[in-house]
């Protein structure tokens, strides 16, 4: 049997007349890297945050380790969020705080941390996973797109999470930063042990990195699988989609040699 960490049932999400979420049904298994793909504006982020709690879809059901996200307390939502680390779109550091302030956040926000010796130790450790050790004093202005989504990851890996969600975790890098990042993502699932869900619209990258691929369409699921089987699809919008990444991706190799 496999053993789903969160497991997402017929989720429907409209805002005013627009249905964004149809009926997403979608399971995450424990220990492995899903992506979920789509276009812009299909209503990835709003799936990330009715499973963070942080909107409550019409209808459908989302279970996380068992507890029922839908219908849960505050209380048990705020548990449940410190076990989940969250990489934003654009990365979202504080401006005014530096690297090594952004790391020890949640640390002190969601683990109530308050030993200065312990938090500046977990920031070190992560600022070695990410390969970033010396750059605690920066601020993130001082630092490149790539540098800053490693510090996201840094910061949503600080917490010692169950399962890391990342949302769009390249879009705007070059291919070669895009290469890092998912090197990164393979490198914390590997050796950390984290549950990694990935939304992207990035199908190189889903292809080089996912067990699962799940192409979310028209606000649902349409085509689900391990990568092999994925790309056997005769699904026409997926083939499309698919079709158009790969001349992107012969574009910039051309580009590259
Ligand atoms: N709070 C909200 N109120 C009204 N409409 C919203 C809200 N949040 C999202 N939407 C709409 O839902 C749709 C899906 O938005 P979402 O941000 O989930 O897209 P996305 O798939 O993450 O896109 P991208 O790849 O560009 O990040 C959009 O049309 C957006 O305008
Ligand atoms: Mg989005």
């Amino acid at each position: 049997m496999t053993d789903l960490i969160l497991d997402i049932q017929d989720l429907h999400k409209s805002f005013g007349p627009q249905q964004v979420l149809r009926g997403v049904n979608i399971g995450v298994e424990r220990g492995k890297i899903t992506v979920i793909i789509g276009k812009s504006g299909t209503g990835k982020s709003v799936l990330f945050k009715n499973i963070m709690g942080l909107q409550k879809p019409d209808s459908g059901e989302i279970f996380y380790e068992g507890l029922d996200v839908v219908h849960a307390s505050e209380r048990e939502l705020l548990d449940m969020r410190r076990n989940i680390g969250y990489l934003f779109q654009e990365a979202a550091l504080f401006d005014s705080l530096t690297v090594e302030e952004n790391i020890a956040f949640p640390l002190e926000e969601m683990l109530l941390w308050t030993e200065r010796g312990k938090i500046r130790d977990r920031v070190h450790e992560m600022l070695d996973i990410v390969d970033l050790l010396g750059a605690e004093k920066k601020y993130p202005s001082e630092l490149s797109g790539g540098m800053r989504k490693r510090v996201g990851l840094a910061r949503a890996l600080a917490i010692n999470p169950k399962i890391v969600l990342f949302d769009e975790p390249t879009t705007g890098l070059d291919p070669v930063l895009t290469q890092n990042i998912d090197e990164l993502i393979q490198k914390v699932n590997r050796t950390l042990a984290v549950t990694c869900l990935i939304i992207s619209h990035d199908i190189q990258a889903a292809f080089h990195i996912a067990d699962k691929i799940a192409f979310l369409y028209d606000g649902v699921i349409e085509v689900s699988g391990a990568p092999h089987e994925v790309r056997r699809t005769e699904h026409p919008m997926l083939k499309l989609f698919m079709e158009n990444a790969m001349n992107c991706f012969k574009d910039t190799e051309a580009v590259r040699s």
